[in-house]
C-alpha cells in the first residue's frame, strides 16, 4: 500500500492518483516519487487501465521536490540520487497521462505536470519554477520542457524570476490544455481519460509516442516515425473495425488487437 498516494480503481478504464502529503504541500520526496513511478509501472503493465489522471488538493498539486530532504543531500548524494530513474520511469509512461491541477504546481511539482500529456487546470492553479529562490535551478526537466512548452521568452521570465504565472497565462503559453472551475478539474481530467479509453489501445499509444517524438526529434525523424506508425496501424484488427463501425453507422467496439 503506497503512504503518500491514495490510488482509486479505474473506473471506465481511467485510474485516479492523488498526491496525499498535505502537511508538506504534496512536495515530492524520494518515497512519494518512487511510490508513483511503481504505481505507473503497474498501470502501463494493466490492460485495464486506458489513461491516468493525476492529482492533489485545492491547495497544492504539488510544491516541488521535498527542500527538507533535498537540504540533507551534498553533491556526492545528488550524484547518486535515485529520484533521477524515478523521473525517467515516470516520463516513460506510455498510456495517456492526465493531470488535474489546483492550488500550487512549483518546482517539480511544475515538472510534474510537464510529464503530463494533457493538463486541465482550475482557475486558481499557479505555475512555477521557484528553484531561483533556493540558489540552484530546476533539476527534474524544468528548464528543457518549460522552454519546449512555452518558448523562451516565457521561460526564460520564469526560470529566473521564480514567480509564478497564472493558469489563464499557463493555457495561453500552452503549458495547460484546458481552464476548469476548480472544483471541476478531477471531473473534467475523467472524463477525458474516459472519452480516450474508448478509442483503440494501440492507435492511442502510437499517437502519444508519435506526438512526444515532436518535441525530441528534427521534423524529417518525426515524420517518418509518423509513418511507419500509420503503416503498423494498418494491421491491426481495431483499424478494420473501426473502418467498419463507420461505414455501417454504429459505435466502434476495440478490442486493442
Ligand atoms: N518541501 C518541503 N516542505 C514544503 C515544501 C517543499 N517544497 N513546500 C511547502 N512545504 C511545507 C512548509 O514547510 C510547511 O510546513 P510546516 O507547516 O511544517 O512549516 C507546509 O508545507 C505549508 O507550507 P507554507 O506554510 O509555506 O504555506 P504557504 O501557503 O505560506 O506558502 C508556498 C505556500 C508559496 C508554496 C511555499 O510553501 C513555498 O514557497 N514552498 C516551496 C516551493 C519551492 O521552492 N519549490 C521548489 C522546490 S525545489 C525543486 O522542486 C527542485 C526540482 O526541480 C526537482
Amino acid at each position: 500500500m503506497p503512504r503518500y498516494l491514495v490510488v482509486q480503481a479505474p473506473e471506465d478504464g481511467v485510474r485516479l492518483i492523488t498526491l496525499q502529503r498535505p502537511e508538506a504541500l504534496n512536495a515530492l520526496n524520494t518515497e512519494l516519487l518512487a511510490e508513483l513511478a511503481a504505481e505507473l509501472d503497474s498501470a502501463d503493465r494493466d490492460p485495464a487501465i486506458a489513461a491516468v489522471v493525476i492529482t492533489g488538493n485545492r491547495k497544492a498539486f504539488a510544491a516541488g521536490a521535498d527542500i527538507r530532504e533535498m537540504a540533507e543531500r551534498d553533491l556526492v548524494g545528488i550524484l547518486n540520487d535515485p529520484r533521477v530513474a524515478h523521473w525517467q520511469r515516470i516520463a516513460a509512461f506510455s498510456k495517456p497521462l492526465i493531470a488535474a491541477v489546483n492550488g500550487f504546481a512549483l518546482g517539480g511539482g511544475c515538472e510534474l505536470v510537464m510529464c503530463a500529456d494533457i493538463v486541465i487546470a482550475g482557475e486558481d492553479a499557479r505555475f512555477g519554477q521557484p528553484e531561483i529562490n533556493l540558489g540552484i535551478i530546476p533539476g527534474a526537466g524544468g528548464t528543457q520542457r518549460l522552454l519546449r512548452a512555452v518558448g523562451k521568452p516565457l521561460a526564460m521570465q520564469m526560470v529566473l524570476t521564480g514567480e509564478p504565472i497564472s493558469a489563464r497565462h499557463a493555457q495561453q503559453a500552452g503549458l495547460v490544455s484546458e481552464v476548469s472551475q476548480p472544483e471541476l478539474t478531477v471531473e473534467r481530467a475523467m472524463q477525458i481519460g474516459a472519452a480516450i479509453a474508448r478509442k483503440a489501445p494501440l492507435a492511442v499509444r502510437l499517437a502519444k509516442e508519435a506526438l512526444l517524438k515532436a518535441a525530441d526529434t528534427d521534423l524529417a525523424t518525426g515524420l517518418r516515425f509518423e509513418r511507419h506508425a500509420f503503416t503498423l496501424l494498418a494491421g491491426t484488427a481495431d483499424r478494420a473495425e473501426g473502418i467498419r463501425a463507420f461505414q455501417e453507422k454504429r459505435p466502434a467496439h476495440f478490442q486493442g488487437q
